[in-house]
């Protein structure tokens, strides 16, 4: 382990995000980057630990983030990339075709595929020369194609399931650029956040867990994870989805 290692959480105003921050903050095994949209979520994760960051995710305020980070020869640890929505302002998970808007699948695809994959793309230099970087990324068990009985929520599923395949290459890519990195696509199981919070009333209490427990999974989870060059899809039980 070198001693510019940091773990970083991308997405640091999730409730999942959150409660990671919180736990590797105790645990203190290395210094936090904290990445948000907002100073107010920044303000909740602030510890000495933590280092804050306001970022839009545009390519340009992630490049330079990404060339901050060079700059320190920082060593990445852990990354793991929180953001994802499945409804906001004037749109919902569409139930049927009729539904769809192309707006609303750019939204969502925007910030559950797309970000993702450019925080990816801009953090390649770093993750090249980073030891043993271990990186989770957001998806769901409903990106899973085999796994879909059910049919609706076209734009979300949708989104995870194009963010799984573009991680699959990301996989792929990394075996050559960097043998020692691991992705991990992951499922953090039904999580009482916002963003499931309109859609709890069909699930179990029992199935629900806390962000706390989430975060808890997500590490143990994160800790068995090896390099093997092929990108794993987990559920928080560190079971195997199918694609
Ligand atoms: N909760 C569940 O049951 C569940 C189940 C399966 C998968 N997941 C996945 O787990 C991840 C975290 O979810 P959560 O439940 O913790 O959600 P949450 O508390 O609602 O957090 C939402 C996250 O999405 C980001 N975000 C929202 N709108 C955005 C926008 N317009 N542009 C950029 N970023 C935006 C936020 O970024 P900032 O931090 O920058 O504000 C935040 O990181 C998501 O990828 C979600 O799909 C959750």
């Amino acid at each position: 382990m070198s001693g510019n290692s940091l773990d970083i959480v991308i997405g640091a105003g999730s409730a999942i995000g959150r409660a990671l921050i919180e736990r590797w903050s105790r645990a203190g095994a290395h210094p936090i980057l904290a990445v948000a949209r907002s100073a107010e979520s920044l303000a909740a994760v602030q510890s000495l630990r933590v280092q804050p960051h306001q970022c839009d995710y545009s390519e340009g305020a992630l490049a330079a983030l990404a060339s901050q980070l060079q700059e320190q020869a920082s060593d990445i640890a852990r990354l793991v990339i929180c953001n994802g929505v499945l409804q906001g302002e004037g749109y919902r998970p569409e139930r049927a075709l009729n539904q769809l808007t192309t707006s609303a699948m750019q939204r969502v695809f925007e910030v559950n595929t797309f970000l993702p994959m450019r925080v990816l793309a801009s953090m390649v230099p770093v993750l090249k020369r980073s030891e043993a970087p271990r990186i989770a990324v957001l998806s769901a068990r409903v990106g899973s194609i085999g796994d879909n009985r059910l049919g609706g929520w076209y734009s979300y599923r949708g989104s995870k399931a194009a963010l799984n395949m573009m991680l699959q290459c990301a996989a792929l890519e990394m075996r050559r650029v960097n043998p020692a990195a691991k992705i991990m696509a992951y499922h953090p199981g039904t999580v009482d956040t916002p963003l499931s919070q309109p859609f709890q009333d069909n699930v179990d209490p029992e199935k629900l867990l806390s962000p706390e427990q989430a975060a808890g999974a997500l590490d143990d989870v994160l800790a068995t994870l090896e390099a093997d060059g092929e990108l794993s899809y987990f559920d928080w039980r560190g079971e195997t989805i199918v694609w």
